[in-house]
Order: structure tokens, then C-alpha cells, then sequence
């Protein structure tokens, strides 16, 4: 199958986010990635399930969502509520995952999980088979337009070796440059943010990912 390549909005401009949307879902995007901050997980602030819900009025395409907040729990709901097809959070919070998945699907959505870095994939063995998405940080997290760190690659061996046999998305520093090494680890979604939205033409910069 075709890697599936999810526009982050985060490098869109949202002072016209519904011309954006159309203009790289016209383009070729298969889902939006939406990066969610709360200013205590990361040191940046973006926004919340009030915009998530403007984005699903403004495109039927599949929307990622990922958290970026210290305390999934309370608000992953509230974003799955909002019309995230997808929720993801990460590995190195404080809570407990199974009650967090659980809170996902009791919106009839789907549960994804995030590690960082510096995270090893080993961490996500118990709760992988109620995965619909593992998300491998290749940044460190917070800030769009980062240097992609190859070194991460190896974790989708790992979790393919663990079993795991659901998508696998590449998070950060994705770009036409770096986007065939993801693909030849076996990455099977590559979330862009500045090398589409940074661009002035997206469906040649989603085309330029795609045959990478
Ligand atoms: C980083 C975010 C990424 C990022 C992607 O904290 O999770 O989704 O915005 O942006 P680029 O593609 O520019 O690295
Ligand atoms: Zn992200």
C-alpha cells in the first residue's frame, strides 16, 4: 500500500485554515495531522477541541489527532467529541493508558500512542494490540520546522517485531529529502508540516513526499 501522507495544520496559516484545508486536500493529503499543545508538556501553545470542531466542518478528510498535553485523560475525549476520526497521546504522561484508550473509544474513536525520542518503543508492548496508530516522534516535540533524527527509524523494526501490525507514522522533519528513508523502514503514514503547508504549491509538495 501507499504511504499516506497528513498535512500538519500547525504550518498552516489560520487566519484562512478552510482555504488551506481545501487547498491541500485538493492537492492529495490523505488525513490532517492536528498538533494539539498545552504549554506544560511542551513548551508551546496551540489549540484546542473549539478549533478541532471548526476543522471537521471545514473537511471530510480523516483527522490525526495528537496530543501534545500532560493530561490526556480529562481532554482526549473532548477532542474525539470535537471530530477527531483518530486521538493520539503520549507514552511519558503520568496516567495510565488503558483508561485513556478507553475513554477514546467510549467516543466511538480510534486510539493511537506517541513516543518521543528519547522514548524506547519497548514501552508500548503491553498496549499494542488495541492500537490503531503508533506515532514515532522524529523531533523533539513542540515546535514544527525541526531537523528529522534518523536515529528513530530503528523503532519501527521494534514494533514490528513485537508484533504490531497497525500504521506506523513518522512525526517531524518530514520533507521530500528524508521522506524515502521513513518509507524504506517500512513508516506507513508521514506527517508534513512545513515541507506542505510552507509551500507555496501543496499538491507538488505532497507529490514531491509521495514519490520521494
Ligand atoms: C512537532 C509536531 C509535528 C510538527 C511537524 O511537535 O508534532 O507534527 O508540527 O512539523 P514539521 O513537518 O515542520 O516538522
Ligand atoms: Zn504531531
Amino acid at each position: 500500500m501507499d504511504v499516506l501522507i497528513a498535512p500538519s495544520v500547525l504550518s498552516a496559516d489560520f487566519a484562512c485554515l478552510t482555504d488551506e484545508l481545501a487547498d491541500a486536500a485538493e492537492g492529495g493529503a490523505d488525513w490532517f495531522h492536528l498538533d494539539v499543545m498545552d504549554g506544560h508538556f511542551v513548551p508551546n501553545i496551540t489549540f484546542g477541541p473549539f478549533v478541532v470542531k471548526a476543522i471537521r466542518a471545514a473537511t471530510e478528510l480523516f483527522l490525526d489527532c495528537h496530543l501534545m498535553i500532560q493530561d490526556p485523560l480529562t481532554y482526549a475525549p473532548q477532542f474525539a467529541k470535537a471530530g477527531a476520526d483518530l486521538v493520539t497521546f503520549h507514552a511519558e504522561v503520568d496516567q495510565d493508558p488503558e483508561q485513556i484508550i478507553d475513554a477514546i473509544e467510549a467516543q466511538g474513536k480510534k486510539a493511537g500512542m506517541v513516543v518521543n525520542p528519547g522514548t524506547d518503543a519497548q514501552v508500548l508492548q503491553h498496549w499494542l494490540p488495541r492500537l490503531s496508530l503508533v506515532v514515532v516522534m522524529s523531533v523533539k516535540p513542540g515546535f514544527a520546522g525541526q531537523s528529522f533524527m534518523p536515529d528513530v527509524l530503528e523503532k519501527i523494526a521494534v514494533l514490528r517485531s513485537l508484533g504490531y501490525e497497525g500504521n506506523i507514522e513518522m512525526d517531524g522533519g518530514v520533507s521530500p529529502d528524508t521522506a524515502r528513508a521513513c518509507k524504506d523502514a517500512g513508516a506507513t503514514v508521514l506527517v508534513a508540516g512545513s515541507a506542505v503547508f510552507g509551500e507555496a504549491d501543496r499538491a507538488a509538495a505532497i507529490r514531491a513526499i509521495r514519490e520521494a
